[in-house]
């Protein structure tokens, strides 16, 4: 009559793979609690790490709004429960926030349900509290978070999701700063069309990383951690991006670009010493702007 499920934060995009990559990392992460009650019905009887941002009310929150919609979607109208979010990473971080808590949410119901989904059958859902969140229902986000490891989403209609071994020696750093950027908004200002000079490109680094990432060359990694199409645009909405990305570079990382929808960025290491050090370099490089960050170190 209690369950308890975790899901983790995520980096999407992993530069080139716009809507289409994603990897989880170890933490931090998101945890619901579930118990069961004799009323039907959710409640939210707490959330606690959001000071006080994420509505109450269980049809607006996505969390409880996306199990409603599983128990819609199975016919069950007599079960009842209280919900108790944890969050443990801010909201509009770009490490897929509101993914991990939608995540937890549907991996908890559906324990304490007695499992009738598999974790893939149960991806449809976690989209969807990206759809309330965000507005776009994209998966490069939850997939990671519910699957675990790195997810390519090969397409979105029908949806197609899979995992791709990574070598065991990669890791990531995370680096948050300390200021906040909506996903939509980070979406609305992209531009619809692309040229095809940087199509190909993308396409070049799209393949390079798969390739490099499952043959662990990593060499061909660090040449294929390159986005031409989205960071150019997006990483004017980050202040010091270029001398952040330059410093972990300059301090032993692969490559370097924008977690998710930003503001955080993400890079990729060879090692946990390298991953340590790209990190310090990157807080370092905020801090003389006078800018706070967190930092999360792990493998992936
Ligand atoms: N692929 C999504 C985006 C991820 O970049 O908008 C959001 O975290």
């Amino acid at each position: 009559n209690f369950v308890k499920a975790f899901a983790p934060a995520t980096v999407a995009n992993v530069a080139c793979g716009f809507d289409i990559f994603g990897f989880a990392v170890k933490e931090p992460g998101d945890t619901v609690e579930l118990r069961r009650r004799d009323e039907p019905g959710i409640v939210i009887t707490d959330i606690t790490g959001d000071e006080g941002r994420l509505p109450r009310n269980a049809e607006k929150n996505s969390v409880t709004g996306v199990m409603l919609y599983l128990l819609k979607h199975l016919g069950i109208t007599d079960f009842g429960c209280e919900v108790v979010l944890h969050k443990n990473m801010p909201l509009g971080s770009g490490m897929g926030s509101s993914a991990a808590s939608a995540v937890a949410g549907v991996v908890a119901i559906n324990e304490m349900l007695g499992k009738p989904l598999t974790r893939q059958e149960l991806l449809p859902f976690a989209m969807e509290g990206e759809r309330i969140a965000s507005g776009s229902a994209h998966a490069d986000n939850v997939g990671p978070s519910l699957l675990g490891g790195f997810v390519v989403i090969r397409s979105y209609n029908p949806l197609d999701i899979f995992t791709i071994p990574v070598p065991g020696d990669l890791y990531c750093t995370l680096v948050h700063p300390d200021i906040e950027i909506n996903t939509k908004d980070a979406r609305f200002i992209l531009r619809n069309e692309v040229s095809l000079k940087n199509t190909i490109a993308q396409m070049g680094n799209v393949a390079g990383l798969v390739a490099g990432l499952m043959q662990a060359d990593y060499d061909l990694i660090s040449r294929s951690m390159v986005d031409v199409i989205i960071e150019p645009v997006r990483s004017i909405l980050i202040p010091q991006f270029k001398e952040v990305k330059q410093a972990a570079i300059d301090h032993g990382a692969l490559g370097c670009s924008i977690s998710g929808s930003g503001p955080s960025l993400f890079a990729l290491s060879r090692g946990v010493e390298n991953a340590q050090k790209a990190g310090a370099a990157m807080k370092d490089t905020f801090a003389d702007a006078g800018i706070a960050s967190s930092l999360h170190v792990s493998s992936i």
